[in-house]
């Protein structure tokens, strides 16, 4: 069988993390895959930075659209983050020309995801978005095809892996703010604009995409209520613990009788709680079934080694030839989010 043949546009702390592993666990994944995976091409914003990793049979193609429609490519990995172009163009391009594509573009997907499903539908390709969310955790599989037999009434969660270490650091050494924001930023987990991250959009992102998978609903990151963490200080963090809480800046979808209510914003958790636990970069879901217990998948939720590790396991998808709708239904049979009113519960 013939190597899967992959493109990737962003080198930055993922791509060449992906780029090692492919390389490293090629026997593996060859193995898990019934057939190779092969780097053909990438592209970045420099080609001289020096990333440790061995791209000298590699073809450069000179920018993410020439990539997304290169002949030679099965498969177009996006990693360069952000909503709007060159992702989005270059994404839809590959989509449309009939080839499969993974992204950890949580931004990309929040806004655009119907239209590039829409895509994919139409021509065939996979889309893959496992990194998008909770990075090595996979939760996107459990709730697209783990839990597909179960009805769910609630799915909440740490998801900004930056707004739990900061949150962690600062309760912990009364460190300020702007200095554990610093140290999340040169350890790779915090976004280009850290603001996503403490604002509460990434969270928000993540949110709309883990509702839409649960609920059956389009995915809409502007049916969310956000309020971030930017102005939560050291002693606030005390005043919690005297009281015997913690502050985690939680996600929350829930199914009420109004419609899907989507939110994002600090909350008081007792410290005896799972969630309480769930420390440093470490991010944390709960997904409540219809007559189940709740079932909670906690990892690493940031950073170059866990992110692209589900990058990874999605290419393997891809090469093994799996194909899941999306956002786990034909998209005609996705309902639309309104916002829902807000009740906090
Ligand atoms: N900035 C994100 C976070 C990266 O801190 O969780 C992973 O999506």
């Amino acid at each position: 069988v013939a190597p899967l043949k992959v493109g990737i546009a962003g080198l930055g702390t993922v791509g060449a993390e992906v780029v090692r592993l492919i390389e490293s666990q090629a026997r593996a994944l060859a193995g898990r895959s019934g057939r190779g995976i092969r780097v053909v091409a990438v592209t970045a914003r420099s080609k001289a930075k020096k990333r440790g990793v061995d791209l000298r049979d590699v073809e450069w193609a000179k920018d993410p659209m020439a990539l997304a429609t290169h002949p030679e490519i099965d498969c177009f990995v996006e990693l360069m983050g952000g909503a709007g172009d060159p992702a989005m163009s270059a994404v839809e391009a590959a989509l449309t020309a009939g080839k499969s594509v993974v992204t950890a573009n949580k931004a990309l997907l929040a806004k655009h995801g119907i239209k590039l499903a829409k895509a994919a539908e139409k021509h065939g390709g996979a889309l893959n978005f496992e990194a998008a969310v909770g990075a090595a955790i996979p939760v996107i599989k459990t709730l697209r095809e783990g839990l597909a037999g179960t009805g769910i009434n609630r799915v909440y969660g740490i998801l900004n892996g930056t707004c739990n270490y900061i949150l962690t650091r600062m309760e912990q050494e009364g460190l300020s703010f702007a200095e554990c924001l610093k140290d999340a930023q040169r350890l790779g987990y915090a976004e280009a604009n850290p603001s996503f991250d403490v604002d509460g959009h990434d969270t928000a992102q993540k949110l709309a995409i883990l509702a839409s998978l649960a609920f059956g609903t389009k995915v809409a990151q502007s049916a969310v209520y956000v309020e971030g963490i930017s102005s939560i200080a050291p002693e606030d963090l005390r005043a919690a613990a005297d009281l015997g809480y913690r502050v985690k800046l939680l996600g929350v979808a829930v199914r009420t009788a109004k419609g899907i209510e989507q939110r994002v914003h600090p909350t008081m958790v007792p410290k005896s709680s799972s969630i309480a636990q769930v420390m440093g970069v470490t991010n944390a879901v709960t997904i409540d079934g219809e007559g189940i217990p709740p079932i909670t998948l906690v990892g690493p939720g940031a950073g170059g080694a866990a992110t692209a590790s589900a990058v990874v396991a999605d290419i393997a998808d891809v090469a093994r030839g799996i194909r899941a709708n999306p956002f786990g239904r034909p998209i005609a049979q996705l309902r639309d989010t309104k916002k829902a009113p807000m009740e906090r519960h």
